[in-house]
C-alpha cells in the first residue's frame, strides 16, 4: 500500500481540488497521511494567482528534496504546475510529475509510472568519487479536457462539519491582470442534479453546511438551469442549514439571486463580491465589466433585501497605470462600503496576461504599491475593527468546526466569522448559542450561552 502526503496552497478551489485529487487516490488503494516523512508519494497542489504563492512552493519544493532522495516521488499540481509546465521538471531539485488542474484521474496511473522508473537509493553512503544513480526525467500531464468535472469521483473531504462543493471549474471572464482562464481554462459547469445528489448525500451524512465553488459561481449555467435556482434547491435539501457561495462576479450578480438569497433561511446573510478597483477607468483597464455606481447599486439591493448582512471583497492595488487619484477612490469606496472582511492585494504581474501588455511607462513602482497596499490594509482594519467592536455583546449561533488553536472551540457566525469559546469537545459539528464577549477586531471571543442538537 502506498501512502499519499497532500499539501495545498491558493483557494479554496484548490483545497477542494486536493480533495478529489485524495479521493481518487484512494480509490486505487492508496492511503492519506498527513506527513511527509512517511509517504511514498508528496504531492504539492499550487496557485499561480500571485508571485508570492509560487515563490513559497519553489521553496518548499526544495525543502522537501530530502524524502525525495530516500525515495518518496515528488509530484506538483494544480495552476502552478499547469503554468510553468516541462520547466517545473528540474526547479528546486527537482520534481518527478507535473500535473495540470484536468488530469488528476491519470494520477493514481502516473504517479505509479515515475516510481517504477526511479531508482532506489544505494543504502549504503555512496562511496568516493561514486555517483548517485541518475533519476529519469519526470513526466507532464498537462491537457485541458473541456468536459472533465470529475463527475463520479468520491471527494475526500477533510471537514466533516463544513463542505466545498465544486459546482463549476475554469472562467470565461478575462479580466487583463488574471492568470486563471489560463491555467484552468474555459467555463465548464456541473449537472444540477449530480450536485444536488452530492448536497443531499452530505446531509446524510450530517454535513450541516455546504459552500457552492465557482471562479464566477453565479455564472452557473446548466440545461436551463441558472445559479438562483440551483442555489434554492441546494438550500433547500433537508439537514442543510447553512448555504454559501463563492466566488460570484458583480457582473451577473442579479436582483433574482438576492431574492433567493434573502428568502431562503439556509442561504448565509453573508457575501464575497470582489470588487478589484474603486475607480471606473481602473475597472476598465482591469476588463471587469462594471463600473463602481454599478457594483455599489448591487451592493445595496443586498443591504435592502437582508439588513445586517456580512460582505467581504478582494481589491488590487498598484494595477498598471493607476494613478494616486484612482487609488483614493478605492480607499473611498471601502469607507463607504464598510467591509466585515477584505482581502487586499499588491498587483502581482503574470506572464501572458493582457496586463503585461500596458505602456511600460504607466507601472506603477514596487514601492509606491507597497505604500498604496498598506494605506489600504491600514484603512480596512479601522472599518472592520469598528464593525467588529460593535458586535460585541450579541449572541450569534455558531457552527462549532474544530479546537481552537490555544484549547477550547472554534465555529463560525452566519455572517462567516470567527468566534472561539470555552466548550466540550463533542460541540464539534453542532450549533451554539455563544455571546460575543471580546474581539481583536478580526475575530471574537464568545462565552457558550445554550448548545443545540444538529438538525
Ligand atoms: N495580482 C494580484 N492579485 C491578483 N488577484 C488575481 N490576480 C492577481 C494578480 N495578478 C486577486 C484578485 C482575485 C483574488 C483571488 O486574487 O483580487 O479576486
Ligand atoms: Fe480571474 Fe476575472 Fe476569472 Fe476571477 S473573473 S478568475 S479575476 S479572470
Amino acid at each position: 500500500m502506498k501512502r499519499a502526503y497532500i499539501e495545498t496552497y491558493g483557494c479554496q478551489m484548490n483545497i477542494s481540488d486536493s480533495e478529489l485529487m485524495a479521493g481518487i487516490l484512494a480509490e486505487q488503494g492508496f492511503v492519506a497521511t498527513d506527513k511527509p516523512d512517511d509517504a511514498d508519494v508528496i504531492l504539492v497542489n499550487t496557485c499561480a494567482i500571485r508571485d508570492h504563492a509560487e515563490q513559497r512552493v519553489i521553496g518548499r519544493v526544495g525543502q522537501l528534496q530530502e524524502f525525495r532522495r530516500q525515495g518518496a516521488v515528488i509530484g506538483v499540481t494544480g495552476c502552478m504546475a499547469q503554468r510553468m509546465g516541462e520547466s517545473l521538471l528540474g526547479r528546486a531539485g527537482g520534481v518527478d510529475l507535473v500535473m495540470g488542474p484536468d488530469a488528476y484521474r491519470q494520477l493514481p496511473g502516473k504517479l505509479t509510472d515515475v516510481a517504477s522508473r526511479r531508482t532506489p537509493r544505494p543504502a549504503l553512503p555512496l562511496a568516493f568519487g561514486q555517483h548517485a544513480p541518475q533519476q529519469p526525467r519526470g513526466l507532464t500531464v498537462l491537457g485541458f479536457d473541456p468536459h472533465e468535472n470529475y463527475e463520479g469521483v468520491a471527494a475526500r473531504r477533510i471537514s466533516s462539519v463544513s463542505a466545498w462543493v465544486p459546482i463549476q471549474r475554469g472562467c470565461n471572464y478575462r479580466c487583463t491582470y488574471c492568470i486563471v482562464p489560463y491555467v484552468r481554462g474555459d467555463e465548464k459547469n456541473r449537472d444540477p442534479q449530480a450536485i444536488l445528489d452530492e448536497v443531499r448525500a452530505l446531509a446524510a451524512d450530517g454535513v450541516p453546511e455546504v459552500t457552492l465553488l465557482g471562479q464566477t459561481v453565479n455564472s452557473y449555467e446548466h440545461g436551463g438551469w441558472d445559479f438562483p435556482r440551483l442555489l434554492r434547491e441546494v438550500a433547500r435539501v433537508d439537514g442543510i442549514r447553512r448555504v454559501r457561495f463563492t466566488s460570484p462576479h458583480p457582473n451577473g450578480f442579479t436582483r433574482q439571486l438576492v431574492e433567493v438569497m434573502a428568502e431562503e433561511p439556509a442561504v448565509c446573510k453573508q457575501l464575497h463580491l470582489p470588487v478589484q478597483s474603486g475607480h471606473d477607468r481602473t475597472l476598465k483597464r482591469m476588463l471587469r465589466r462594471y463600473t463602481v455606481a454599478e457594483y455599489l447599486e448591487k451592493i445595496e439591493w443586498v443591504r435592502q433585501a437582508m439588513p445586517g448582512i456580512a460582505l467581504s471583497t478582494d481589491v488590487i492595488v498598484g494595477f498598471p497605470g493607476e494613478t494616486d487619484e484612482e487609488y483614493q477612490a478605492t480607499l473611498e469606496l471601502m469607507r463607504t462600503v464598510r467591509y466585515d472582511d477584505a482581502f487586499l492585494y499588491k498587483y502581482s504581474e503574470r506572464d501572458g496576461t493582457p496586463a503585461t501588455r500596458m505602456p511600460r511607462d504607466q507601472f506603477v513602482p514596487d514601492e509606491v504599491g507597497q505604500a498604496r497596499l498598506e494605506g489600504l490594509i491600514a484603512t480596512h482594519r479601522a472599518i472592520q475593527a469598528e464593525i467588529y467592536r460593535s458586535e460585541v455583546g450579541r449572541v450569534e449561533e455558531v457552527l462549532v468546526e474544530k479546537e481552537g488553536r490555544r484549547g477550547g472551540l472554534q465555529g463560525r457566525t452566519a455572517g462567516n466569522k470567527v468566534v472561539t469559546f470555552d466548550g466540550p469537545a463533542e460541540l464539534i459539528g453542532y450549533f451554539a448559542d455563544v455571546k460575543l464577549v471580546a474581539t481583536t477586531g478580526a475575530t471574537f471571543s464568545g462565552e457558550l450561552e445554550h448548545a443545540m442538537a444538529a438538525a
